[in-house]
Formats: structure tokens, sequence, C-alpha cells
């Protein structure tokens, strides 16, 4: 029996849901602070080959294995090659990457609450760079707001997953990711204006090879996961609502397109800041909270731009906290049969829970951070490729991708990514980090 599967009314919307996935914190927060913790300019470049060579590719199959299956990721397995019951792991890994990432996720989501009510109460101007630095220390070391932002914005999440696809997720994403691209082109107009802008932009965009090593390179796999939200399983629950009609070659790239451009414009606004107001590139996780206050200090029109941005940056992270939650509420409702409702207050209790911990115990924010995107995302990755490249075929992928009714000229090199490079690359990365390749040297 075929149900009709709730879907997304147009082509846009679904490039906006999924684009409202991808973009996010991980964008404007983690990608800059991660640059700056990896070196700059060379990160970046790693970070573009692996978005083009990987990353599309792997969004692409995610796609292909949701809208071929008509099934969230836990069923489209089953559904696709009913033999091969090891594939469900991919299914499992991504709730619980998904589950990890939202605990912390959701403690970021609340530091932008935090600055949000700051910005607005104007507690943010006339405040020396250091006392910014100082600023967020405090707040960020302390518990008591940091984990009652968590649970207003964990709330809020729920709020929006229980609306369900069309109405919780489509309807905001299409209004506000716009007007927070125009706002973040503003801020790079201003930052570029800063005296010393050319050291910032010169760390961003001139790679210093030097600075290259296997962990910079795992990060850059990592973020490129992260950012893409791939690897969990979202953007195959989410080609499930795809039409036929729909090409899905051009939404995996015209999203890429869109997320790629964000950070890297987040990175043009941030880091002639840093170099500007002397904070270092490797500040970690406040980067942006301490940056971006200096420029809207010295801004015509700051306290307007600061509040606008803060609350866009909110929305950024919920449309993607959404899609998070998401996945954990679809195994619930799929593999316990609890309602969508009941589900999605379980999975978000669970998850503050979890975030709480985080607040507390900062080595705990940092590896579940580090782990799932760098370790986790990556391994289903794999597997993905794998199942698209070798088990669905060349055959079949060319006649789910040509559904629309034009032609796909790249499905070779496709192929060939998904089947060979993809897999063996990502494997490569890992053995270097975990000193498998040094044995081969000896
Ligand atoms: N891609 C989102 C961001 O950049 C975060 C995210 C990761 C969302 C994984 C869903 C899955 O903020």
């Amino acid at each position: 029996m075929t149900q009709k599967r709730d879907s997304f009314s147009n082509k846009f919307g679904v490039i906006a849901a999924a684009a409202g996935s991808a973009i996010g914190l991980g964008n404007i927060w983690r990608f800059p602070y991660v640059l700056g913790e990896n070196g700059g300019g060379a990160f970046l470049l790693i970070y573009l080959f692996f978005i083009i060579a990987i990353g599309v590719p792997v969004m692409l199959s995610e796609l292909l294995i949701g809208r071929k299956a008509q099934r969230s990721v836990f069923g489209a397995f089953k559904v696709l090659a009913p033999k091969l019951k090891f594939f469900k792991v991919v299914g499992v890994m991504g709730v619980s990457a998904a589950f990890l990432i939202l605990s912390f996720y959701a403690v970021v989501a609340g530091w932008t609450v935090e600055y949000t009510i700051l910005a607005a109460a104007n507690q943010l101007v006339d405040k020396t760079p250091e006392q910014l630095t100082d600023m967020f220390s405090d707040f960020s070391s302390s518990v008591g707001r940091p984990i009652l932002y968590l649970v207003v914005f964990m709330a809020m999440t729920a709020g929006i997953v229980i609306g369900g696809v069309k109405n919780g997720i489509e309807k905001y994403t299409k209004v506000l990711m716009p007007i927070l691209f125009v706002i973040i082109l503003v801020l790079c107009v201003n930052a570029v204006l800063l005296d010393g802008a050319v050291e910032g932009l010169s760390f961003l965009f001139q790679p210093d090879f030097s600075k290259i090593n296997g962990n910079v390179v795992l990060e850059a796999l990592g973020q490129a996961f992260f950012s893409l939200s791939i690897g969990m399983g979202i953007i195959a629950t989410y080609g499930s609502y795809i039409q036929k009609k729909e090409n899905l070659l051009n939404t995996a790239i015209s999203v890429s397109i869109a997320d790629t451009l964000i950070a890297v414009l987040a990175g043009v606004a941030i880091f002639p800041a840093v170099f500007a107001f002397g904070i270092e590139p490797d500040a970690g996780p406040g980067l942006v909270f301490v940056t971006l206050p200096n420029i809207f200090n010295q801004m015509f029109g700051g306290y307007v731009f600061a509040v606008a941005f803060f609350i866009l940056l909110l929305i950024a992270a919920l449309t993607s906290s959404v899609s998070l939650l998401e996945v954990v509420v679809a195994y619930i409702t799929e593999e316990i049969h609890l309602n969508r409702k009941k589900a999605t207050w379980l999975a978000a209790a669970l998850v503050t829970g979890l975030g709480v911990f985080c607040v507390i115990y900062p080595v705990l924010f940092d590896s579940f951070d580090y782990v799932t995107s760098n370790f986790m995302l990556p391994i289903s990755g794999i597997l993905i490729s794998v199942f698209v490249g070798w088990i669905i075929g060349k055959q079949q992928t060319k006649e789910e991708l040509e559904e629309h009714g034009g032609k796909v000229k790249v499905i070779g090199v496709l192929i060939v990514i998904l089947k060979i490079f993809a897999p063996i690359a990502i494997a490569l990365v890992f053995m270097k980090n975990l000193g498998l390749l040094d044995l081969f040297n000896r």
C-alpha cells in the first residue's frame, strides 16, 4: 500500500527547506571558528574541494535514496535492498548523530537568544573588544542563563516540528533566508572597510600550505558534512517529499552553492574584524559572538543590524534544529510507534537533558561537536556512496535522476565518485588521523 506522503508545494519549497537545514549555525558560527583554528586559507581550499568532490555527490545520493524509496531514511534501505540489512546502520547512526548534534547545537542557539536580548537592550555598544570577549566568556561559562535559553530554544523547535513538514518547515525558511543573506552582505561591506581588513582577508583567502596536516583535512571534511546536513539521513527524508518532476542534481547543486556562499560570506564578515580588533583567529566557539559586536559598534545603524542579525541567526538555527529533531522524531514514530506529538516532546526533553550536560561540562560539548562531524557523518557518507554507487548502480541512478525528463550528463563521473573516490578518500582521511597510514611508512 502506498500512502500519500506529505510533500513540498513546489521546487522553491524543497530547496528552501533543504537549504534551511543546511544553512545555520554551521555556516556562521562553526565554519569561521573551525577555519580560524585550522590555519585559514588552506582550510578553505580543502573545504571547497570536499564540498564539490564529496559533499554534492553524497547530498545527491541521499536525495535519490529518499525519493526512490518514498520512505524516510529508516525504511528507505529496507525498500531498496531488503536483503542487505546492514544498511539499516545508516539510519541508526544518523539518529544518534542528530541526537548528539542537537544537544550542543541547541546550546549555541541559546547563546544567540542571549545575544539577541543583549543587542535589543543596547548592551553591546560602547564596549572595547576586551570587554566583549570577557562578556562572552563570563556568559558561556555560567550555567543559569545558558540552560534557560537552551530550554526556550528546544521548546520552539519542538513547537515547529509538531506542525509537520509543510506548515512547519517550509513556511519560515522561504522568506527569512533571503533576508539573512542580505544582512550578511551588509556586514561584509562594513567589515572590508575596517582598517586592517586586508590582513583578515588574506588570512581567509591566502592558503598557507605549511599549515595543512591530517587534522586540518579531517576538520575540513567534517565541516563539509556538518554544513550540508549530510550523512544523517535528513536529506534523504526530504528527498522522499520531492516530486518526480524535480531535477535532483540541480537541487543538490543549488543547496550546496547557497550553503557555501553563506559560509564564505560569514568568513568575509568576521576575519577582517578579528584582525582589526586584535582578537585571536583561533578563539574557538566564541568567535562570532566576540567579533561581530565590534563591527556593529562601528557601523551606521549598528543597533538595528545587530538586533536583526541575531534574530535571523536564531531563525537559521531553528530551521536546522527542526530538521535534526525531525530525524529523531521520525525514528520514534516509525520504529517505536508513538504518536507525533508525544514523540516530539519526548525527543526534545531527552535532547534538552543532554544539552544541560553540555552546558555544565564544556568537554562534553567539544567532544560531541568533534566526534559527530568528523567521524559519524563521514562514516555514513561512505555507506551512502557505496549504496548508490554499487547497489543501486549506474542504470537505476540514471533513471531516477532523469525522472524529470531531461538528460543528466555527468552520470559517469558521479558513479566513479560514489563507487570509488568518495569511500576511499574518506577512509584515507580517517586512517591518516588514526595513525594507520604511518604504519606503511615504517
Ligand atoms: N547544517 C546545519 C548548519 O550548518 C547543522 C546541521 C547539521 C543540521 C546536521 C542538520 C544536520 O547549521
